[in-house]
């Protein structure tokens, strides 16, 4: 890993995913969108949530390790209304899981990638959060995910 100091990260380790936390999909109707999952999933969301201060009513599907995450907006001046004007129904971000959200936001940084959130910030479940720039993948919004301690 070059010749960084042992034990601190260097800007070959990224943001550290130790996986992939969920897929985050805008629906219009969070309802009709959740009957739609339950079938075609054969299960029950595992968590709902309303996070007022993102615009967002959520629910999340548990998939092996990893969720699938219906997202409604709250109204349409919100990130997630407007990504439905925009854009339509269809896959708004992706979510990875690592340990240290506050460590992977320096080390993009660090590696010239923007941020959405400079910060970490609260999320669903009890997790802390930062938003990152599409440009660093692909044209895909990012968010890092840290689950609550205790959580793997
Ligand atoms: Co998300």
């Amino acid at each position: 890993m070059g010749v960084m100091p042992e034990g601190q990260p260097g800007p070959l380790d990224g943001i550290g995913a130790i996986g992939l936390d969920h897929v985050g999909i805008a629906v219009r109707d969070l309802e009709s969108a959740i009957e739609r999952y339950r079938t075609a999933l054969g299960s029950p969301p595992a968590h709902r949530e309303r996070m007022g201060s993102d615009g967002v009513d959520e629910a999340l599907f548990r998939v092996g390790d990893s969720y699938i995450q219906l997202l409604a907006a709250t109204g349409p001046d919100t990130p997630v209304g407007r990504f439905l004007e925009r854009r339509g129904e269809g896959v708004h971000h992706v979510g990875y899981r690592v340990s240290d959200v506050a460590a992977a936001i320096d080390r993009l940084r660090a590696l010239g990638v923007p941020v959405v959130d400079e910060r970490p910030r609260p999320g669903s479940r009890g997790t802390t959060v930062a938003f990152v720039h599409p440009r660093g993948f692909g044209g895909v919004l990012v968010e890092l995910v840290q689950e609550p301690k205790g959580e793997s």
